[in-house]
């Protein structure tokens, strides 16, 4: 819990406990699909850092990281849904294993356009993990190849996620009060 922030919760919508147990499920099930194998993790910023780091640390392989940060001009418009890149990869990923971490798939622009573009640079392989799936709002067909948990067509925050740059260090995932949108 979080006394600072307590008052703008309406509802956990996950617990911190329930995350943490899944979360070590997808770093065994990472830990045996690249077994004998090295992994770049490819966390996106802001909203996957805290996925991130509790996934990574339980990843029994041989492990490195990178981040992007990136935005969609299509998210939560109608049209084609560019990608924008603010911070490209440091690194080629010619030949490497890739795993895209990120918080959550919403309409999927992001992610599939990601995908799309990361594919040309030639990686061995190239997979999702997402901490959370929001299949109703799907615009775009793009699915998680590790994905945490499916959540309602809801708002949520915390656990990395923000509404406003706000509410991403809280240890659960939330549903906010309706008062705090307006
Ligand atoms: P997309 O719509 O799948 O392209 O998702 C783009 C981004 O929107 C995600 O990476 C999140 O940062 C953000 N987002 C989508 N749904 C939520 C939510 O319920 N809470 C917080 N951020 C969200
Ligand atoms: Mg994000």
């Amino acid at each position: 819990m979080n006394s600072a922030l307590n008052n703008d919760i309406s509802k956990v919508l996950l617990s911190g406990e329930e995350i943490e147990k899944r979360v070590k499920e997808i770093a065994a099930e990472i830990t045996r699909d690249y077994s004998g194998e090295s992994v770049l993790m490819v966390g996106i910023l802001r909203g996957a850092v805290v996925f991130f780091s509790e996934l990574v640390k339980r990843v029994d392989l041989d492990v490195r990281f990178d981040f992007m940060v990136v935005s969609s001009y299509g998210a939560g418009t109608d049209s084609s849904g560019e990608l924008r890149i603010i911070k490209d990869l440091s690194q080629p990923i010619e030949n490497m294993n890739v795993v895209i971490v990120e918080d959550i798939i919403d309409t999927g622009y992001t992610l599939k356009n990601l995908k799309r573009m990361l594919e040309t640079r030639n990686p061995k392989s190239l997979k999702i993990a997402a901490l959370l799936d929001k299949p109703s709002r799907r615009k775009v067909e793009i699915e998680g190849d590790y994905v945490g948990f499916k959540v309602p067509n809801e708002f949520v925050v915390g656990y990395g996620l923000d509404y406003n740059e706000k509410y991403r260090n809280l240890p659960d995932i939330c549903i906010l009060k309706p008062g705090v949108y307006s």
